[in-house]
């Protein structure tokens, strides 16, 4: 199979790993991609969003399936343009994307299939949770704990979008349940958490994702299978019933709470960095798998996961998230591969044969063990030998995982 993946990020360059495992795989081809994933099959210079370009591009390599990543491209409805013209798409349309891209269609299709989500509230009181509807890249999400925080979120919401939602905050701890669709049918896949704030101890400002672990303790197969029935299966009805079927991946964030799980918000792709500490764990064949979900029979799949833990530490900018560095040489990728850690690429460019930063969050180094703990001291060990000016990486990444 010719396969043209679209993205450029960590959560991409994991998926092409993966992907290049798979025993049907031929060609892989990626739209933009990146360094990392252009060690692992040819990148073209088209933009992730431009469904023209991608039609065309994938007309010309004559592809049997394009995997979209991301969420921007899926939003703006990539899928349905290729789709359109007969090109097999795995990647929800436009319609069921908006599970991500509007919270308020999210809400209203949450409440229609009867699944347990924060209280939306009329007027802002503390405490409470201020949302810009529509993609902010993680960052259009304020907790506010006083007047004061409510203040600053309402200013800082009105700049994203013109549509503000305030809802109960939650509280618990927070796991993301990540699910393979054809449509009507759910494909479990390991649990993993993310850690979303800048800081270690989860301070500082929200990012897109400092790191992640999978799987995590007490969500095993049976448990996720639970998830999937309550939240995720009933989701997929309401979608086909409303003639908009998810195909792809359907990531539920949820918060833990005393009241059971809650659903934070819906994704219409992988995380980032989830996917880089959840597909290493996958053994089989993921291709198979996603072309079954695109031909809209994912009876089952020949997918498991193994035994063994990950952990992904992610590399990032001096100002991440406020800012980006780009240009500056980046040291010791190939010592850390060669210690079998797995080195994703998401903010990484090539001058002239030189691998320099081009982003935010710039590598991804992903290590999987025994136990978390195993996996988190591998990781670590390698982050400590990869260095690029400004570097900064938390670490306190599945600390507590580590420690129970
Ligand atoms: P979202 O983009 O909706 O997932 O929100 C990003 C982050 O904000 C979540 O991962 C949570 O940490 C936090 N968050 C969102 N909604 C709530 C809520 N109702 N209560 C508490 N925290 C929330
Ligand atoms: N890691 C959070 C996300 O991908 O949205």
């Amino acid at each position: 199979m010719k396969v043209l993946l679209v993205g450029s990020g960590g959560r991409e360059h994991a998926l092409a790993w993966k992907l290049s495992q798979a025993p049907k795989l031929e060609e892989l081809h990626a739209a933009p991609g990146n360094p990392g994933i252009a060690a692992l099959g040819t990148c073209h210079p088209v933009h992730a969003e431009d469904g023209e370009a991608l039609l065309a591009l994938a007309g010309s390599l004559a592809t049997d399936l394009v995997v979209v990543g991301p969420d921007a491209p899926l939003v703006a409805g990539v899928a349905d343009e290729l789709r359109q013209a007969g090109v097999p798409v795995f990647g929800p349309s436009r319609g069921a994307a908006r599970i991500e891209g509007s919270k308020s269609f999210a809400k209203e299709v949450m409440r229609a299939a009867g699944v347990p989500t924060a209280e939306p509230l009329s007027v802002a009181r503390p405490p409470c949770v201020i949302k810009a509807d529509g993609l902010a890249a993680g960052k259009g999400v304020f907790v506010c704990r006083d007047q004061e925080e409510i203040d600053i979120a309402l200013r800082a919401a009105a700049t994203l979008s013109d549509s503000i939602l305030v809802e109960e905050l939650l509280e618990g701890e927070e796991i993301s349940i990540f699910a393979l669709c054809d449509g009507a049918r759910a494909f479990a896949l390991p649990a993993a958490q993310d850690f979303k704030r800048a800081e270690e101890g989860d301070a500082g400002p929200n990012t897109g994702g400092m790191g992640s672990y999978s799987p995590v303790r007490g969500f095993g197969l049976a448990e996720i299978e639970g998830l999937l029935d309550a939240i995720h299966r009933p989701v997929l009805d309401e979608l086909a019933v409303r003639g908009t079927p998810f195909v792809g991946v359907l990531y539920a964030g949820l918060m833990l709470t005393d009241d059971g799980p809650q659903v934070l918000e819906f994704n219409c792709r992988f995380g980032d960095p989830e996917a880089q500490s959840l597909l290493p764990l996958l053994e089989g064949d993921l291709l198979g798998a996603m072309t079954a979900a695109t031909a809209g029979g994912l009876l089952s799949a020949d997918l498991t996961a193994t035994k063994n833990a990950a952990v992904t530490v992610v590399l990032a900018a001096e100002d991440y998230p406020g800012g980006v560095d780009v240009g500056s040489p980046i040291e010791g990728i190939e010592s850390a591969e060669a210690a079998g850690t797995l080195v994703f690429h998401a903010g990484t460019a090539l001058k002239g044969d030189r691998l320099v930063t081009n982003g935010g969050r710039i590598l991804n180094v992903t290590a999987t063990g025994d136990t978390v703990a195993d996996a988190r001291e591998r990781a670590y060990a390698a982050c400590e030998g990869i260095s690029f000016p400004g570097m900064r990486y938390r670490r306190d990444i599945a600390a507590m995982a580590a420690h129970v």
